[in-house]
């Protein structure tokens, strides 16, 4: 999969991208990322990315020439005279989701990752300052996706997540074949917990079912304890998993207090 990161910052990236998972999925060729600083699409003597806002007020907004063609330089321009809806790119690009950053965004989850996981190129871009022109949202932008309802000083981080979490539903990029489907969330219910080694530590034991080698029972036990934690913590998200009979005898019991 290949990720296209516009940024102001792009020293922000290197340090993440090269730890752990994703540097292992970068060497074996599972991901790419490449980072475009936009600065280097300015033509002015002071390569200026921002101005004052027209109609006055404070900070600063994003400029829309370096921004269209920092983006149009890497994934092709535009043929807008052609295009019957300038809204629309043309058909070389619109299956390039073009993703903006921002708190204004739809907010990102696990389904959201999982979409865009089907995707084999992607663009992020960075928000800066206090905003970015409005032409860039209409014109170039396909996508605004939000990491949550508050406001970080730009899109760096958000698109770090963004790349966390959809390479890591990419086929390989995990060790473990199966280790995204039992994740927080995946299964729409937050994850059972876990235990390894030693079986007693300072007099806690891990549960004996754990140790039973009993599959059938270990399976029952992580359901219900996924279903017990979501209920105590995040009870909005039983509302839409999917839940089986026996899921819904065992809430009705924890609602019981039973
Ligand atoms: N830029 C600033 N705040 C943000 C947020 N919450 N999500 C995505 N991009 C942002």
């Amino acid at each position: 999969m290949q990720f296209e990161v516009f940024t102001l910052l792009p020293e922000v990236f290197p340090s993440y991208l090269e730890t752990s998972i994703l540097k292992r999925a970068r060497d074996r060729g599972l991901i790419n990322v490449r980072v475009h600083n936009i600065r280097d699409y300015t033509h002015d003597k002071h390569h200026m990315t921002d101005d004052t806002p027209y109609g006055g007020g404070g900070g600063m907004v994003m400029k829309p020439e370096p921004v269209f063609e920092a983006i149009e330089s890497v994934l092709g321009r535009f043929d807008y005279a052609q295009d019957a809806s300038p809204q629309t790119p043309p058909a070389s690009v619109s299956n390039i989701p073009i993703i903006l950053l921002t708190p204004q965004g739809r907010v990102f989850n696990q389904t959201i990752a999982k979409e865009l996981s089907a995707h084999p190129h992607i663009a992020l871009l960075c928000g800066r300052y206090e905003g970015i022109d409005e032409r860039i949202r209409e014109h170039l932008v396909t996508d605004e996706i939000s990491i949550g309802d508050y406001v970080l000083t730009g899109g760096e981080i958000p698109a770090l997540i963004l790349i966390d979490a959809i390479s890591r539903l990419l086929p390989n990029v995990l060790g473990d074949p199966t280790g995204a489907e039992d994740d927080s969330h995946a299964m729409g219910l937050l994850e059972y917990p876990h235990y390894t080694r030693p079986p007693e530590f300072r007099g806690w034991h891990a549960p004996e079912v754990l140790l039973s080698g009993d599959h059938a029972k270990i399976d029952k036990w992580r359901r219900q304890q996924a279903l017990e934690r979501t209920f105590k913590k995040r009870p909005d998200m039983l509302e839409k998993a999917e839940l089986t009979k026996e899921d819904l005898k065992f809430i009705e019991k924890l609602k019981a207090g039973k």
